[in-house]
């Protein structure tokens, strides 16, 4: 495969062309960003770590029947995914309070949720990535309401599936953010990564507020052991992998 021009530059990928034009070649950064990029930094390994906890969770979405960008990884940091539009959506699926939802609706944290809540939020770094609603959604035709709603069905399906996975990880999935995209066939698959960047994820035998978080919480409130954080949920990735 040859590697052509760079097509986008994210705060964490940088996404190539290459020489099949169905086939993009992400490249997963070290640089980490919080808060809509106003807090910047970079986490040892990042990438590769991120890449590989990605590469594992898509393979088995795939085995378990949700359709993804997912091709193959060349490299540790390098993804091979389907080309695909993205749908401008983030995503968030939420099993506990805490983060965004805390702070707008006063849950307190660690708040277990009656059933898993799915929200829409607008992918448009220049607005801060608003909360939608679904007339607003429309209004901004962002997705028509078949899509809407097979989206909302997948992300409900990812979280059952991902709520399983990370339990036999000894991890408690808190919450987490998908995007979608389109392939040249309107068909939705699963894009982008999931990774301890994408996921509120705490430690579960870990009653420690601050010491249970696995995730990108660590960098965004200063935690500390950031990188030994991402190194142990992809440690304990490959051994849950291993014994499929
Ligand atoms: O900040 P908030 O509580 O809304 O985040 C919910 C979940 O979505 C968290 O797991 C967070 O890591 C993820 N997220 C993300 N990218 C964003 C916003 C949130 O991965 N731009």
């Amino acid at each position: 495969m040859s590697v052509y021009s760079q097509l986008y530059e994210g705060k964490a990928k940088i996404l190539y062309t290459t020489d099949d034009p169905e086939v993009l070649l992400a490249d997963f950064k070290d640089d980490a960003t919080a808060f809509n990029a106003q807090k910047r930094g970079s986490i040892i390994d990042k990438g590769k770590i991120n890449c590989s906890i990605s590469s594992q969770l898509f393979q088995q979405l795939e085995i378990y029947g949700i359709k993804t960008h997912y091709i193959d990884s060349p490299s540790p940091h390098q993804m091979r995914v389907k080309a695909v539009k993205i749908v401008p959506l983030e995503v968030v699926v939420r099993n506990i309070a805490a983060g965004s939802l805390c702070q707008q609706t006063g849950l307190p944290t660690g708040t277990i949720l009656k059933k898993p809540l799915v929200e829409f939020y607008y992918k448009k770094d220049e607005l801060g990535d608003p909360l939608l609603t679904r007339d607003r959604l429309f209004l901004l035709e962002l997705a028509t309401p078949e899509q809407v709603e097979t989206i909302h069905n997948l992300a409900l399906q990812v979280n059952e599936f991902l709520r399983g996975f990370w339990q036999e990880c000894g991890i408690t999935l808190v919450d987490f953010k998908l995007e979608f995209g389109l392939d040249s066939q309107q068909q939705i698959l699963l894009a982008d990564e999931i990774s301890p960047d994408t996921c509120r994820l705490w430690n579960t035998t870990e009653a420690d507020p601050n010491l249970r978080v696995m995730d990108k919480d660590r960098f965004r409130r200063d935690l500390g052991n950031v990188e030994n954080a991402y190194q142990e949920v992809l440690q304990r990735v490959l051994k849950v992998v291993e014994n499929k």
